[in-house]
C-alpha cells in the first residue's frame, strides 16, 4: 500500500478530464492537480518551449512526494513524454499509448480521426503509435487551435453560436472522411462531447485522452502495489498559476463536485 498522492498537470482546465475519471475509478487515491493557467495555450508553441514549461510543471508537482504523475496534457504527451520520463524516477504516464490502444480496438472501418493542438499534430505521435497498434489504420490528423481558447473562456456549452460555428468548420473535414472513431487527443476536448458528438453524430466514437490515460495509470499502479487503501476516501488539491476564481468555477462544474478547499494559485517561475 502505498498513501502518497498522485500529481497530475495540464496547461489549463483539460486535465480535469482525467481528474474526473481518476475520482470515478480510483477514489481512494489523493490528487495534486496542477493547470498552468497563466501560460495556456502550450498547443501553438514551439516543442522547446512546451518542454520548458512540462520540466516547471514536474518540478512544481515534485515538492509533492508523489507516487506517480499523469501527463493529462496532450502537447505535452506528444512532444516531451520521454524527456521527462528519462528525467525523473518515478512512474510518469502520458495521452498517447492508451487513447490509440482504445481507438485501434474500437475502429471497425479503420479510419480514424484525431483532433489536436498544433503541436501534438506536428509532432505525429498519434499517428506513429496508430500506425505501430495496426498499420492497416489510416488516420486524418486536424489541428483545432481555437477550442483550447473558447474552452478556457468558458465557451463549451451547447447552445453558444461561437463554439458550434468553429466545431462544425474544424469537423467538417473528419465527415467528408468517414472516420467511425474520432480521437479527441487534446484533454480539453472531452469539455466539448457534447458539442463535438452532435456535429459528428452518433454513429462516431468519440475516444477522451485523458479517460483512457486514468485506466491506464490505475493498471499501473496495481502493477507496482502502488495503490492506497480502497477503504478510504481520497481528496483533490488543486493549484494554478494565475486567477482561481475562473478555474474553480470551471473546475466544480465539469467535475460535479465543489473543491472542497477550493484552488491555491503559486508562482510557477519559482520552479
Ligand atoms: N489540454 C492540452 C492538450 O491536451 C491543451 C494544450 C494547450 O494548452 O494548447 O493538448
Amino acid at each position: 500500500m502505498d498513501k502518497r498522492p498522485i500529481g497530475v498537470f495540464d496547461s489549463g482546465l483539460g486535465g480535469l478530464t482525467a481528474i474526473r475519471s481518476l475520482r470515478e475509478i480510483l477514489p481512494e487515491e489523493d490528487l495534486i492537480y496542477f493547470g498552468d493557467t497563466s501560460r495556456v495555450p502550450y498547443g501553438g508553441r514551439s516543442r522547446e518551449t512546451i518542454l520548458k514549461y512540462a520540466r516547471q510543471d514536474v518540478r512544481f508537482l515534485r515538492s509533492f512526494d508523489l507516487k506517480a504523475i499523469l501527463i493529462a496534457c496532450g502537447t505535452v504527451s506528444t512532444t516531451s513524454l520521454p524527456t521527462l520520463q528519462a528525467e525523473n524516477d518515478l512512474p510518469m504516464v502520458g495521452v498517447v499509448e492508451p487513447t490509440c490502444r482504445r481507438a485501434a480496438a474500437v475502429t471497425k472501418n479503420k479510419r480514424v480521426g484525431m483532433i489536436a493542438t498544433q503541436a501534438s499534430v506536428r509532432a505525429g505521435a498519434y499517428a506513429k503509435a496508430l500506425a505501430e497498434l495496426d498499420p492497416e489504420i489510416q488516420v486524418f490528423s486536424k489541428a483545432c487551435p481555437l477550442f483550447v481558447p473558447l474552452v478556457e473562456n468558458g465557451r463549451f456549452r451547447k447552445g453558444d453560436a461561437v463554439i458550434e460555428t468553429v466545431a462544425r468548420e474544424y469537423l467538417a473535414s473528419m465527415q467528408e472522411m468517414g472516420v467511425d472513431t474520432l480521437i479527441l487527443g487534446c484533454t480539453h476536448y472531452p469539455l466539448l462531447e457534447e458539442i463535438i458528438g452532435g456535429v459528428m453524430g452518433p454513429e462516431v466514437e468519440l475516444v477522451s485522452a485523458g479517460e483512457e490515460s486514468a485506466f491506464e495509470l490505475k493498471r499501473l499502479l496495481k502493477a507496482g502495489e502502488l495503490r492506497n487503501s480502497e477503504d478510504r476516501q481520497g481528496d483533490a488539491t488543486y493549484y494554478v498559476s494565475d486567477r482561481v476564481e475562473s478555474f474553480e468555477e470551471t473546475a466544480s462544474w465539469f467535475l460535479r463536485e465543489d473543491l472542497r478547499h477550493g484552488a491555491n494559485q503559486i508562482d510557477i517561475d519559482r520552479y
